[in-house]
């Protein structure tokens, strides 16, 4: 742990006593407003328990915990409210809705905010497991899903994500991320109530939900959008229209495209209106105008609507777009923060079960401000995309020195940080890695970028991955890459060329790779299909909508078939799944993988090896992870005690310890 990890720490404590002491104090208010008068002499009148004291109604107790909630928040809220919005009208209306959500937020639901409230680590317990999935291609509708729960269960899995599933249009959708209706869920998938039902079963089962907030921009068909298309003001005012180029043009100069290929430019024409309107991904995704109060309200509206359905984590998608300035790059600016730290206390206000994912696909010091301070918190967890980057970048060149560097960085931060850890998702790797270090290496942006994904397309001597390129930019030859986590590793090839020998290389990758993510600091985050080593599906290329966006090449339908192989131990299905439950099992009951631990490298002095350890009163564990081909020797020496493999309940010292070609051990120090 830093020093300055451990200042917080302490700062924390005494934050917490002052509160709880005040906590204490309104308590001891409440209690002598309820305690009977003294008597004259002094002597506190003695009456019979219930006689006297009138039952608090369940309503005023209701009532005290959401006005004890606010008031806790409502000084800073109006501050930063005012601060940006400077109107008394929409932070009352504001108010007078978050009083509403809460009314209409169903017991059960409460009963979980006070049970988190008091347990605010919930969701960083060494037993959480996400598994992101898309309802369609995993069991067709929502119903679907909640009849696939005993898989989910199987697969160890407590907290699913399900990708966007509120209306969008089958076409102009990206892949659910324009939202035209954030209170109704597509036709094809369900409807509010299915939600709501899978979310109650869910917690029954205990398992999270997860659901994404698309709150940069809404589609072309959202109800605002049409309105403000037929020419109503109050709905143009929502989003950033312009009669002319020359504001637009003037964007363009700083800010960069987030599709340069398949979207590119910020801005699209409307030929019925003559008006531009700012996009910054597709043209049929409108850019939002949190300027105007109405639309943060009306959006808080919407994220609470969601919550009420029994939402667990709300991830808030794109959020570092949110807020636009001619003259920036609109990216990260301080109103963002001051956006997501208001969401943060509403939720608190609302409903405090409640967890938000913050997604900032951007470099180390643009991701962690979004976790804000530890007074002042923003984000309860975000993704750890570099690190996810870093990994793959690791498995092309087998050489850690960058992805040990990362880790560091990984570990400087507070342990009250907590990151979601991933192999894949459902969109494309994109290259951020650091640079200036890569190049102190001889490893220069652009033909490093060429490398990895002529590495991954599967074009160099000697590799084994499958998969595409996405939004190639055929002026800079800058490009991202998609494909399956199987595919990356060699299970697609393999299997194409019925070679045994490969694929039993490919799985050993694969299972390596798990382990690993699974090691770091943070919760791991499964990608649905990856437990049973789902290779890249190229039929997206005969469904217009899709052909032209790659990423569905790792958004296939899910294979039930192949599932059926799960309990053959011969197949590829049964190799990876078991291999994989194994380590989510010892993940799930050794304590030293809950994220408060303590996390740090050890270094292995080779190159093809990454030394973790995790530390904490539960234990100390070293992960060890060999990123090359061949055996290796890791050259540590932790002469603390005997360890123990955990996977092979082997006893060995931990030093000097032999790693076979892309082997890994997790070594848990005896007691
Ligand atoms: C996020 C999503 C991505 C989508 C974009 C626009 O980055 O992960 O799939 O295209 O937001 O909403």
């Amino acid at each position: 742990m830093g020093k300055s990890d451990k200042v917080k720490k302490v700062e924390n404590a005494k934050e917490k006593l002052k509160k709880e002491s005040g906590s204490r104090k309104a308590e001891a208010v409440r209690n002598a407003e309820a305690a009977p008068a003294a008597e004259p002499d002094g002597k506190a009148k003695v009456v019979q328990k219930d006689e006297k004291a009138e039952p608090v109604r369940e309503a005023e107790k209701e009532e005290r915990s959401f006005e004890t909630r606010l008031g806790r928040h409502m000084d800073e809220l109006k501050w930063l409210y005012m601060e940006l919005y400077d109107s008394q009208e929409h932070f009352d209306d504001l108010l007078k809705n978050l009083k509403g959500f809460y009314e209409d937020r169903k017991a059960s639901l409460k009963d979980l905010d006070k049970a988190r409230e008091k347990d605010p680590g919930w969701y960083r317990r060494n037993g959480m497991l996400g598994m992101m999935l898309y309802v369609d291609q995993f069991a067709g509708t929502l119903n679907g899903v909640r009849e696939k729960l005993d898989y989910i269960k199987k697969c160890g899995v407590n907290y699913v994500h399900l990708m966007p599933l509120l209306d969008t249009v089958e076409g102009r959708s990206d892949g659910g991320y324009a939202v035209a209706d954030f209170r109704k869920v597509q036709e094809k998938l369900g409807t509010m109530k299915d939600l709501e039902k899978l979310a109650d079963e869910c917690h029954k089962d205990g398992i999270s939900l997860c659901l994404d907030f698309v709150m940069n921009h809404t589609s072309e068909d959202h109800e605002w959008a049409k309105r403000a298309r037929a020419g109503e003001r109050e709905y143009q005012d929502r989003y950033f229209f312009f009669d002319n180029y020359s504001l637009p043009a003037m964007y363009e100069k700083t800010v960069p495209q987030v599709f340069p290929t398949t979207a590119p430019g910020n801005f699209t024409w409307l030929p019925d209106r003559q008006e531009f309107v700012m996009t910054s991904f597709y043209p049929y995704q409108w850019d939002l105008n949190y300027r105007n109060p109405v639309v943060f309200n009306e959006m808080m509206y919407n994220f609470l609507y969601l919550a009420n359905q029994g939402i667990d984590v709300l991830r808030i998608d794109a959020v570092p777009y949110i807020w636009k300035q001619i003259g920036t790059n609109c990216r990260n600016l301080p109103q963002v923060h001051t956006i997501v730290r208001m969401m943060r206390m509403i939720g608190e206000i609302v409903c405090p079960g409640i967890v938000l994912l913050g997604e900032v696909v951007m470099e180390p010091d643009k991701v962690a401000p979004y976790f804000g301070t530890v007074e002042k918190p923003e984000c309860h967890m975000l993704y750890n995309v570099t690190t996810m980057a870093t990994t793959w970048h690791t498995v092309a060149t087998r050489d850690v020195r960058l992805l040990k560097r990362q880790m560091e960085i990984v570990s400087s931060l507070p342990s009250d940080y907590t990151f979601l850890n991933y192999l894949r998702c459902h969109d494309d790797i994109g290259w951020g890695l650091d640079y200036p270090l890569l190049e102190q290496w001889g490893m220069l942006q652009v033909p490093h970028k060429k490398y990895l994904n002529d590495h991954f397309t599967g074009k160099l001597e000697g590799s084994v991955s499958r998969g595409e390129l996405y939004n190639e930019d055929l002026v800079t030859g800058d490009a991202r890459f998609c494909a399956t986590t199987a595919s990356m590793c060699g299970v697609e090839k393999a299997g194409f060329e019925q070679d045994e020998y490969a694929m039993g290389a490919a799985i050993q990758v694969d299972v390596m790779l798990h382990a690993y993510m699974l090691f770091l600091s943070g919760i791991p985050m499964l990608y649905s299909g990856d437990e049973i080593g789902q290779v890249n599906d190229y039929t997206y290329k005969e469904d217009p909508n899709k052909a032209a966006d790659s990423r569905y090449i790792h958004r296939g339908k899910f294979q039930w078939d192949l599932v059926e192989n799960i309990e053959k131990p011969e197949t590829v299905q049964g190799r990876l799944f078991a291999r994989l439950a194994e380590l989510e099992k010892i993940r799930g009951k050794e304590k030293v993988f809950d994220a408060s631990a303590d996390f740090r490298i050890v270094e292995t002095w080779d190159d093809g090896i990454l030394g973790l350890v995790r530390e904490s009163e539960d234990g100390k564990l070293i992960g060890l992870f060999n990123f090359s081909d061949e055996p290796r020797i890791a050259w540590i020496h932790e002469d603390d005690g005997l360890y123990r493999d955990l996977l092979s309940g082997n006893e060995m010292k931990a030093s000097g310890v032999w790693v076979d070609g892309h082997g890994f051990f997790w070594m848990k120090r005896e007691s």
